[in-house]
C-alpha cells in the first residue's frame, strides 16, 4: 500500500450548479462532480476536502483499513467503481444519516471524504469543509407550523454556527413574509421584529415574541433600531444593495450576530460576494438548502446553548 499526499484541495460541485463551480474555479483534474485544484477562494462548491491522499491499494480490507486508521467519520462520493466502493463502505462505521431534530449541537468530529479513480486508488481526505456527510444534512421537517420551507436554511446555517438565538434575544428578521424565519426563530424563545412589505402568516404574528413592521427593511437604519443580538435577512435583492445596508449595520456596533441569504439574479455575483467573504470573522457558503443563493454568516462562537422551549 502506498499513501501520498496530493497537493491542493478537491472540490466538490453543487449538483444543478456544477457551471457555477466550473466558471469560478481553475481545476487542473475532474473526477466525476470532484475537482482537483490549488486551493482558491471560490463559494459555489457543495464540499471541499481540504487535505487530500491518494492510497494505492491491493484489496478491500486495505482501503478500509487505512481509512479506518485515521477516524471513525467517512462519506463516499463515488463516479466509478461503485460496487467495490460500496463493499469498501460497508465495512466503515454508520454514518448517522436520518433527518435531525433542531436544535442540536454538532460534535466536533471530523466527516472525512473519500472516492475511488480506479479499482486500486483512492483518494481521501480526513478533513472536509463541511460538517456534514458529503455536505448535506436533512431535517425532521414541520408540515404545519412554518408557512414556507425557507426555515430548514435557517436550521441549517444555525446548526453549522453551532450557536442560535436564546429566549429574550432581540432578532430582526428582514424580508420576513411569509414567516418560515420568524416562526423558526419564534419556537427558540426570542423576541422578533419581523419587517416585509409583504404581511406575516397570522398564524406566525400572533406567535408570543413576533411583532411585525410592515416596510422596506433597507430604509430602516441601525441607530433607529437600537441594539440587536441577532440580524436576520432573507429579502430578495440584488447583492450589492444587501452589502451597503449590512455595512451600516457593521459600522454601527450595534449586532453582534449576522445570518444573511445573497440571492443570485441571473449569473452570480462573484464581486459582491467576494466582498461578504471579506468582512472579518465570516464566511460564505452554499448551504444543502440553499438555492441560487449563497449564505452569508458571521455569528460568534457561544460556549453554552439553551435549546429554548420548542413544544
Ligand atoms: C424569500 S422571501 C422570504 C421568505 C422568508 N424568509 C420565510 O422564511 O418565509 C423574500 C421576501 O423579501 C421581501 N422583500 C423584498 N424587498 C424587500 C424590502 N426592500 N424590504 C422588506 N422586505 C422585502 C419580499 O416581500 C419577500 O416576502
Amino acid at each position: 500500500m502506498i499513501c501520498t499526499p496530493l497537493h491542493g484541495r478537491v472540490y466538490e460541485a453543487i449538483t444543478g450548479f456544477e457551471a457555477h463551480l466550473q466558471g469560478e474555479l481553475r481545476a487542473s483534474t475532474s473526477w466525476g462532480t470532484l475537482y482537483h485544484a490549488e486551493p482558491q477562494d471560490v463559494f459555489w462548491y457543495q464540499n471541499i476536502w481540504l487535505k487530500p491522499f491518494q492510497v494505492e491499494f491491493t484489496s478491500i480490507s486495505e482501503a478500509v483499513s487505512v481509512l479506518r486508521g485515521i477516524q471513525r467519520n467517512w462519506w463516499p462520493v463515488l463516479f466509478t467503481q461503485f460496487r467495490r466502493g460500496a463493499l469498501i463502505r460497508s465495512q466503515l462505521p454508520p454514518l448517522a444519516l436520518k433527518p435531525r431534530r433542531f436544535p442540536w449541537l454538532l460534535p466536533d468530529a471530523s466527516m472525512g471524504g473519500w472516492t475511488l479513480l480506479d479499482a486500486h486508488t483512492m483518494v481521501a481526505s480526513a478533513s472536509c469543509s463541511s460538517p456534514f456527510p458529503g455536505g448535506l444534512i436533512e431535517f425532521e421537517e414541520d408540515k404545519w407550523g412554518p408557512p414556507s420551507r425557507a426555515y430548514l436554511k435557517l436550521w441549517e446555517a444555525l446548526v453549522h454556527c453551532r450557536n442560535w438565538p436564546g429566549p429574550g434575544e432581540r432578532c430582526l428578521d428582514a424580508g420576513a413574509s411569509p414567516g418560515g424565519w420568524t416562526w423558526a426563530l419564534a419556537r427558540l424563545g426570542a423576541d422578533i421584529m419581523a419587517v416585509d412589505r409583504a404581511p406575516l402568516d397570522e398564524r406566525v404574528q400572533a406567535m408570543p415574541g413576533v411583532r411585525f413592521v410592515s416596510h422596506d427593511a433597507f430604509t430602516l437604519k441601525p441607530e433607529d433600531l437600537g441594539p440587536l443580538d441577532w440580524l436576520f435577512c432573507d429579502v430578495i435583492c440584488y447583492p450589492p444593495r444587501l452589502y451597503d445596508w449590512i455595512e451600516k449595520w457593521l459600522a454601527s456596533g450595534l449586532c453582534t450576530n449576522f445570518i444573511c441569504t445573497i440571492k443570485m439574479q441571473g449569473m452570480p455575483d462573484h464581486e459582491t460576494t467576494r466582498r461578504f467573504a471579506a468582512i472579518p470573522g465570516s464566511t460564505v457558503v452554499h448551504l444543502h438548502h440553499n438555492k441560487h443563493e449563497l449564505t452569508w454568516m458571521k455569528v460568534a462562537p457561544r460556549a453554552t446553548i439553551l435549546p429554548g422551549p420548542l413544544s
